[in-house]
Order: C-alpha cells, then sequence, then structure tokens
C-alpha cells in the first residue's frame, strides 16, 4: 500500500524532482565553500547561493538580495529577528496566541532577560476583532508586533497587511512569521510594511531541510546573534556591519539552497495562486468529509472563510496519539497529534490538555488519498 504524507505543515514530501538533481548536482559537482575563495568551484557554488538569494528577494517585495539571510531553518532566523533587537527594560512586544514556540520561547526569555512586556493578542474577545486589539494594545513603549502570518494549527491566516497599515502608522517593527504561508500565499515586504521576514525554505518552498530564511528591511538594525568567519574584512576584529555577512558567520548550506532554488523555481512555474487552490480544494472536501462522521469535533475557520490546508480534530473517545499510531502503522498514512509546539493556541480552543489530530495538505496530494484518509478515520471509529 503506497504511503500517503498528510503532513505538509511539518516539511513538504516529496519534493520536486529537480529539488533532489539540484543537491546531488552540488555535492557531487561543485561542492566547494561559498564565499571563501577565488577559485572556480567556490565562485560556481556562490553563484548559486547569490541566484536564490535574488529570487526570493523578488519573491517576497524586497529589492536588494543583500538584505536576504540565510538560516538553518524558520527557529534560527527568528531568533536572529527578535533575539537581534536592542531591547531596553519595559519594552513592550505584542504578539498572538497562534505564535508557535519558535516565537513564544523567545519572547519569553526576552521577559526574563530583559525584562520586556509581552502581550499576547487572543482571536475575537468581547466581539473584537484582532486589528481592533492590536491597536488597543499599542503603547508608548511598544517596539515590535510579531506574528504568524498563518497558525500550523488551525490554517487560520492572520491579516497582516491590515496589520502591516497600524505598525507602519505608529513606527513599530513588524515582524512576520510565514512558516506556514511562505511558497503558498502572496507576501510582498514592502507592500505590506513588513520590516523582518522569516520563513522555512523547506516547507511551501519545497527546499530541503536546514534551509531557512530571513529578509531584514535595510532601516532594521539588528545585533547578531553569531559571530565568525564571514569569508571577507578578515582583517576586522568585528563582524562586518555589510550585509549578509553581518548575519551569516560560518558556511552555508550551499546543497540545501541549492534544492530550494530548485524548489523556488518549481513553485513559480506552477504559480502561486494554482498551488492555493489545489490545496483549498482539498482541504474543503476533506472538511465536508470528516463533518459526516460523528464524533469529529473540528477547530479552527469555518468552511466559507479563507484558511490554509491545516486541518486539526479530535475523535471523540480516541486519543489523538493513539490515532495517529494507527492512522501510520496500520493505514500507512502520516499525520501529526499534540499541541504542534503552539501551546497557547491550543489553550485557547481548550485542547491543550489531548491536543489534535492535525492533517495538513501539499501540491502532490489527491483527492483519492483523502477518500483512504476518510475510510480509515470511520473503521478506527467503529473499533473503539
Ligand atoms: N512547526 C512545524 C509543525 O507545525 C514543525 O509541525
Amino acid at each position: 500500500m503506497s504511503y500517503i504524507y498528510f503532513d505538509q505543515a511539518a516539511s513538504s514530501f516529496p519534493k520536486p524532482p529537480k529539488v533532489g538533481e539540484a543537491v546531488l548536482e552540488a555535492i557531487t559537482e561543485y561542492g566547494a565553500n561559498p564565499g571563501r575563495g577565488g577559485h572556480t568551484l567556490a565562485v560556481r557554488a556562490n553563484d548559486v547561493i547569490f541566484n536564490t538569494r535574488k529570487k526570493l528577494a523578488m519573491m517576497f517585495g524586497e529589492r536588494n538580495p543583500d538584505n536576504v539571510c540565510f538560516y538553518l531553518n524558520a527557529t534560527q532566523a527568528l531568533n536572529q529577528a527578535i533575539q537581534g533587537i536592542q531591547f531596553e527594560e519595559g519594552d513592550h512586544v505584542i504578539s498572538t496566541s497562534f505564535e508557535h514556540n519558535s516565537v513564544r520561547r523567545p519572547l519569553e526569555r526576552l521577559k526574563e532577560t530583559k525584562a520586556i512586556k509581552v502581550s499576547y493578542i487572543e482571536p475575537k474577545v468581547n466581539g473584537q476583532t484582532l486589528l481592533e486589539l492590536v491597536e488597543q494594545q499599542i503603547n508608548e513603549k511598544t517596539k515590535a508586533v510579531v506574528v504568524s502570518h498563518g497558525s500550523n494549527v488551525t490554517g487560520t491566516i492572520l491579516p497582516v497587511e491590515e496589520i502591516g497599515k497600524i505598525t507602519k502608522q505608529h513606527g513599530i517593527l513588524f515582524i512576520v512569521d510565514a512558516s506556514q504561508t511562505a511558497g503558498i500565499l502572496p507576501i510582498h515586504m514592502t507592500d505590506m510594511n513588513i520590516d523582518i521576514l522569516a520563513f522555512p525554505g523547506h516547507k511551501g518552498l519545497m527546499g530541503p531541510q536546514g534551509t531557512g530564511v530571513l529578509i531584514i528591511k535595510e532601516h532594521v538594525d539588528l545585533v547578531p546573534l553569531i559571530y565568525g568567519g564571514t569569508g571577507s574584512h578578515s582583517e576586522d576584529i568585528h563582524q562586518p556591519l555589510k550585509r549578509p555577512e553581518r548575519f551569516e558567520s560560518g558556511t552555508l548550506n550551499t546543497p540545501g539552497i541549492a534544492g530550494l532554488l530548485a524548489g523556488i523555481e518549481e513553485i513559480n512555474s506552477i504559480g502561486l495562486d494554482h498551488i492555493y487552490e489545489h490545496e483549498a480544494k482539498l482541504t474543503t472536501y476533506c472538511i465536508g468529509k470528516l463533518s459526516e462522521i460523528e464524533g469529529i469535533r473540528m477547530f479552527g475557520p469555518g468552511l466559507n472563510e479563507p484558511r490554509l490546508a491545516v486541518i486539526s480534530f479530535t475523535i471523540e473517545g480516541i486519543d489523538v496519539h493513539e490515532a495517529a499510531m494507527i492512522l501510520d502503522q496500520h493505514y500507512h498514512i502520516a499525520v501529526r497529534a499534540g499541541l504542534h509546539c503552539s501551546p497557547l493556541t491550543h489553550s485557547i480552543m481548550g485542547t491543550n490538555q489531548v491536543g489534535t489530530i492535525r492533517v495538513s495538505f501539499g501540491l502532490y496530494n489527491t483527492i483519492e488519498e483523502i477518500d483512504r484518509f476518510i475510510e480509515a478515520i470511520k473503521e478506527i471509529k467503529s473499533f473503539f
């Protein structure tokens, strides 16, 4: 029985064949150190890295490719963004209850080390919208707003464009975690007033794991978290000011970035609107089928609201981890169960004690796979 992969929110799989080919080519044909030496292979490696920066800058509405910095994953990129801000005691940050631990934990750490204050906004409190709540929470000490563009638990899409208008009006730094949306929804940093954008290369962008990106607008001054060799300005005992070197000490993941470039080219040739449309069709279909099964409780946006291809649900009377284990072992279907590293979201949904089963779809998933999954859920239900 073929294996069904419904854990695209954790990492996209399979990748377009070109991605694997590009990784292999980097390893076997030009595996030199980019930016460390002027020889032919180092220059070739560097060209691939630069082309990837250029493609990413263009895709995300940033003029200067040098402001595109590579990290191992979105978590590291977000840590650089959040912990790189020069906070003073009493500074205030606004965030949301949709955040992943890669935003929440650095913020909690800064509460301890820098005595900052953080407000986590919950959606629709007393009938007020998220935008009204952001506006309401802003005070003279508010230095940054950090939000997830899309929830990895519920698939909720947050109104980053509108939040960007508010932060711009108040002169507050706007950081967006696009872990679930890069490569799926259009993001234009300049038009959306996003100052710092972080995302992984291995989810919607179809690159290999070990690739993450931080795009830092020219006017934003961050303190680097990592210091070391940058392949340039070696005589200087200080970290260079020049980007991207300022934020990229140590050898980059050239094979991973080469694969990322192939992934970006593939999704650009398909088109983000087609990808979103395909994923939306699968999501709507799956929600419809799940809602016909008694004892299934789904969380997140309603059927007609825009959302990502992520569905969280519980099955009455069945432990979420046990259900995920049966789906994997018996039905060969990969899902993720638990809190999905976003405990605040589960607190809001009332599932922080039990968690949920999460299915998430991607480019290569099909309606037939969903049919097999629905049959599996029905059978599992009948056993308990
Ligand atoms: N953040 C990833 C997920 O939601 C790993 O599964």
